[in-house]
């Protein structure tokens, strides 16, 4: 994977099919440049009309979540066949709203990306601390705990494939963005586990991000970090006006 610098918007249970046409429209009129890498996870009923929107443009489009399994009685669920056929590049694993209100455990999360790398599609991990936990200074504990039983039996070339996001849920959706230095701290502390585990060409191919209230304002300092790639945004990808600051940031 490469570490050209990377803005993924989560759209979350946000935007109609209609209104994501029309942000996508907008973001090509006004998207000059082929350079930039912007990928965008809308909700799952929309994929199929982004897909065709973004033809022939630097847009990539993924899902926010998918199913472990191949197929069978899982009501509710989407397969990673399923996404495949309708041209999605990326799949978002391991969100910290997925582990809370899914209740997803880095076991399942290790299957989805198995499952995501059997068929050619770039799995997204995320992973991260609570406020509890990194007042306890148990971060690192956490993001041990999530690396190991997460990327579990993935070969070195698989590792090297996918993209790992470092998103503190403490700055999830709350405005309380973390600090630059907060975020290289941990990208480097990944990188340095991706290292020790499956080498270090792998450790410096996999592009890492940092998500949490990133804004125009606060991209500049992100980007400047030695080892963060890019970011994840939530809330400021859903204007417009303020993805595009954050592309052009
Ligand atoms: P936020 O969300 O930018 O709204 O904090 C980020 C994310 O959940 O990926």
């Amino acid at each position: 994977m490469s570490r050209a610098p990377l803005v993924i918007a989560n759209w979350k249970m946000n935007k109609t099919s209609q209104e994501a046409i029309l942000f996508i429209d907008g973001l090509r009129k006004e998207l000059t440049s082929f350079s930039r890498r912007v990928w965008i996870a809308p909700s799952f009923v929309s994929i199929e009309a982004c897909v065709k929107l973004v033809e022939n443009s630097s847009i990539c489009i993924g899902a926010q979540n998918m199913h472990g399994g191949i197929e069978g009685a899982f009501t509710g669920e989407v397969s990673c066949r399923m996404l495949k056929e309708v041209g999605v590049h990326f799949v978002i694993l391991g969100h910290s709203e997925r582990r809370l209100y899914a209740k997803e455990t880095n076991r399942e999360i290790n299957e989805k990306l198995k499952m995501a790398f059997s068929h050619h599609l770039t799995p997204v991990f995320c992973l991260g601390e609570s406020l509890e936990e990194r007042e306890r200074a148990q971060e690192k504990l956490v993001w041990k705990k999530q690396l190991e039983e997460g990327l579990q039996n993935l070969t070195e070339i698989q590792a090297s494939q996918m993209i790992i996001a470092y998103e503190p849920v403490w700055a999830i959706g709350t405005g309380r963005v973390a600090t630059p230095e907060i975020a290289q701290t941990a990208a480097l502390w990944i990188r340095e586990f991706l290292e020790e585990r499956f080498g270090r060409e792998c450790s410096q191919k996999v592009a890492i991000l940092y998500g949490g209230s990133v804004k125009a304002e606060s991209m500049q300092s992100f980007m400047q970090q030695t080892d963060i790639d890019g970011v994840l945004v939530g809330g400021a990808s859903l204007d417009l006006r303020s993805f595009i600051q954050i592309i052009e940031a």
